[in-house]
């Protein structure tokens, strides 16, 4: 590997390396943001000093050999030592593997890969949402590490939880495991935060997933609070807590600092919207439904046509593309899910499952707030425009279990909505405190599937979903892991759909359940 320090610049890192830890990169590495010509590495370093001069090298084997790009990056104090490279000049839909160097210590070397290009004939993915630190083991990272068959992990937030170790009641206690959360209170300042994302990142299998693919993410409400809006969130209170404003940003900036991710408006921390162009055969537009919206309200005042989930800057974002010619798939990534999820009036065991899964209002008497349920006017309009499509497609998370449905508007379906389980926060057989497939999960399963109107439902794993695109269909396969208390290699397919092109419904591939 060849990197251009001379000796002087190896006597100032002498001095650098006094002040690291013995393993300076113990947060590991990670790529992000692929596009069909750059990526971003990062890594942290561990140091007391106030910065420190890293080398980085990208090539085309895990070797390091046939290196195409070397450089130079600093660590700042600032930044957490943080460090983000945004290596241009790459192939399209090529894998490159990078390493880091500080000193006489070299990190990990990651593997990544860039976005296709204009020819983009197909692109396979990993989505996943909801990793709670101590609920559990994330063995659905591990597991989509280990493959080799994907261009990149889509995560749709809660990539951490800012929860306290003793959660508020609204809150579902986590298992004795032996992992509790660093800090163990509520984040809520920008060394809490901090704290919370260096945990997560000396995480094996974090570790694992961020080394092998690169991160496209979105986030949910727990990179800031429980509950997040434009002003405030469940449990945030200004007196006690301070201006929520500076809570957000806190929580933003060490997302900044930890994430391998590029600042869609590097003018504007906030913004985490964008799309993701895979030459003509997708777009993906990557929703911010928590930090801009409206306060979620129950009620008549719900139905506010002038209330929104997306906020003013997002819906305008979207406007002008409604009447631009679309040649490929539209994926919408929409962290809370779209499908109604609101029953009047219903029997055990729907009721319980309802509300135990949070898909209603706490009291059963009236549609969820917290999801598109509470912004139904906006919702609508959305649907309006996805009929004036073929090939909609929506990817949704945070509601913890896995469904299969049809998004359905003005007595048509208009998109196919694919959720995916969490990847360790609880489902219905951890909230309701019973074995995994006890009977009690079955019936909640089929009186939900009915209830909903859902093609598929599953209800007590944790997994992931892989989405596989091309030309004539979008595929998605729900892969389940065997449990979370401890660190497993099981995994299962539990499900298959796919949506033929210019169809708007679901195919169920023969063999698979
Ligand atoms: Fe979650």
């Amino acid at each position: 590997m060849g990197t251009a320090a001379g000796s002087g610049k190896r006597t100032r890192r002498r001095g650098v390396l006094a002040t690291m830890t013995s393993d300076p990169f113990q947060h590991g590495v990670a790529s992000g943001d692929p596009l069909p010509d750059r990526v971003i590495i990062w890594t942290r370093l561990t140091t007391d000093a106030p910065s420190a001069r890293l080398h980085w090298v990208v090539a085309r084997d895990p070797e390091l050999r046939h290196v195409v790009a070397v450089g130079e990056a600093t660590a700042r104090a600032q930044h957490d030592h943080t460090v983000h490279v945004d290596v241009t000049g790459l192939e399209p839909g090529t894998e490159y593997h990078y390493c880091f160097l500080a000193g006489a210590a070299s990190s990990p070397v990651g593997s990544t890969r860039t976005l296709p290009g204009h020819d983009a004939e197909r692109l396979r993915f990993a989505m996943c949402s909801c990793a709670k630190f101590n609920a559990g083991h994330f063995n659905a990272y591990a597991r989509i590490a280990e493959r080799d068959d994907l261009d990149f992990v889509l995560h749709l937030g809660d990539y951490i939880y800012e929860a306290s170790q003793t959660p508020p009641a609204s809150q579902t206690p986590s298992p004795d495991i032996g992992r509790p959360f660093e800090p163990r209170t509520e984040c809520r300042t920008l060394a809490e935060y901090r704290t919370r994302y260096a945990q997560y990142r000396r995480d094996p299998d974090v570790q694992a997933l961020h080394r092998r693919l690169p991160l496209i993410a979105t986030l949910d409400d727990h990179e800031l609070a429980d509950g997040a809006w434009a002003g405030g969130a469940t449990e945030h209170r200004d007196a006690e807590h301070g201006p929520w404003a500076a809570r957000r940003d806190a929580a933003l900036r060490a997302r900044w600092e930890w994430l391998p991710a590029r600042r869609p408006d590097p003018s504007d921390p906030t913004r985490v919207f964008r799309s993701v162009q895979a030459g003509a055969l997708a777009e993906l537009l990557l929703l911010d439904v928590r930090s801009r919206r409206d306060e979620p309200v129950a009620g008549p005042a719900m139905a506010d046509p002038a209330r929104s989930m997306l906020g003013a800057e997002q819906r305008a974002w979207r406007e002008p593309r409604r009447v631009r010619t679309h040649a490929g798939w539209r994926i919408v990534v929409s962290p809370s899910i779209m499908s109604p999820t609101w029953v009047p009036d219903p029997d055990e065991p729907l009721r319980t499952a309802l509300l135990k899964l949070k898909l209603v209002h706490p009291e059963g008497i009236a549609p969820d707030e917290d999801q598109w349920d509470g912004y139904p006017a906006e919702r609508a309009s959305l649907l309006d425009r996805f009929a004036a499509h073929d090939d909609v497609v929506v990817l949704s998370g945070d509601i913890h279990v896995s469904v299969a449905g049809e998004l359905r508007h003005r007595g048509d379906v208009v998109a196919v909505e694919l959720t995916t389980p969490s990847l360790t926060s609880q489902n219905l057989d951890e909230k309701l405190g019973v074995a995994q497939r006890d009977p009690a999960i079955d019936a909640a399963e089929e009186a939900l599937a009915d209830g909903l109107g859902l093609e598929w439902c599953e209800l007590a794993s944790h997994g992931y979903v892989v989405v596989d695109v091309d030309p004539a269909r979008v595929r998605g396969e729900w892969w389940h892991v065997a449990g979370v208390l401890e660190r497993t290699a099981d995994e299962q397919c539990a499900a298959a759909y796919e949506v033929p092109r210019g169809v708007a419904a679901f195919r169920v591939p023969a063999g698979v359940r």
